[in-house]
């Protein structure tokens, strides 16, 4: 049972890496992102208000996300354990997020910070396609589906984030290290950050996130 968080900038692979992960490790995937475009979708007020601060790429407040999130992980699969991912993206929900695991007397088992350079980011979003139903990212270049405009995994309807333009993607970068970078050195200092090559091709980085996690829990890598 463990809970994973995945650190890193716009376009880093988190998506993408969420999926398999959170298979192996048995646990949820919980991702802010696709829980804000979900509120949006069904018109919520939640929806409304996150969609104003998404256009612009910039953070919804901590309190509409914390309140979101947190209530999310009170579901019953989240009790096997989850894999965070976009949250948290600042210090007060990190800390909300500690203090959350306190009560409940779980912790948090890693925090893979997934480094990628900001020209890779930008030109990874500029590329990308999602899955309507299961939000599942491909990529025009990098990892195109078998079906034009078709999802492998759901059949589903691929669609390209409004948030995704080159003016946008700027601002998400730059919100990034300003809002969540300084949570590298928070993780670092509980001694929970693992830092993930993102420039290496999709599976590779998802092996070198599963070794890592095998070391640290004390099986050993696999290879
Ligand atoms: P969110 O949906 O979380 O977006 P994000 O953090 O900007 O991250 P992305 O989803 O864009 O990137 P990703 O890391 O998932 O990359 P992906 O796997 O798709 O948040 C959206 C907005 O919601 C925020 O701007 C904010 O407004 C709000 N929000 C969300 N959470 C919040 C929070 N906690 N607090 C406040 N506000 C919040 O991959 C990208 C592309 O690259 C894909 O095309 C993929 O195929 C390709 N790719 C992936 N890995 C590789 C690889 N190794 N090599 C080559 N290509 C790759
Ligand atoms: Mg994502
Ligand atoms: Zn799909």
């Amino acid at each position: 049972m463990m809970y994973v968080i995945l650190l890193g900038g716009p376009g880093a692979g988190k998506g993408t890496q969420s999926v398999g992960l959170s298979s192996e490790l048995d646990a949820a995937h919980v991702a802010s992102g696709d829980l804000f475009r979900r509120a949006i979708g069904e018109g919520t007020t939640l929806g409304l208000e996150a969609k104003s601060y998404m256009d612009k790429g910039e953070l919804v407040p901590d309190e509409l996300t914390v309140r979101m999130v947190l209530e999310r992980l009170q579901e019953p699969d989240c009790g096997r354990g989850a894999v965070l991912d976009g949250f948290p993206r600042t210090l007060g929900q990190a800390q909300a997020l500690d203090t959350a695991l306190d009560a409940l007397g779980k912790g948090i088992g890693a925090v893979l910070y997934i480094k990628v350079s900001e020209e890779e980011l930008i030109r990874r979003l500029s590329g990308r396609w999602i899955c309507r139903d299961c939000q599942f990212p491909y990529h025009m270049v990098n990892s195109p589906s078998k079906s034009d405009g078709v999802c492998d995994r759901c059949g589903g309807e691929l669609y390209q984030r409004d948030d995704d333009t080159e003016a946008t993607s700027r601002r998400r970068v730059q919100v990034y290290n300003d809002q969540t970078a300084p949570l590298i050195s928070y993780y670092q200092a509980q001694g929970s950050l693992i830092e993930i090559d993102g420039e290496q091709p999709i599976e590779q980085v998802g092996q070198q996130m599963a070794d890592s996690l095998k070391v640290r829990s004390g099986q050993g890598a696999s290879r």
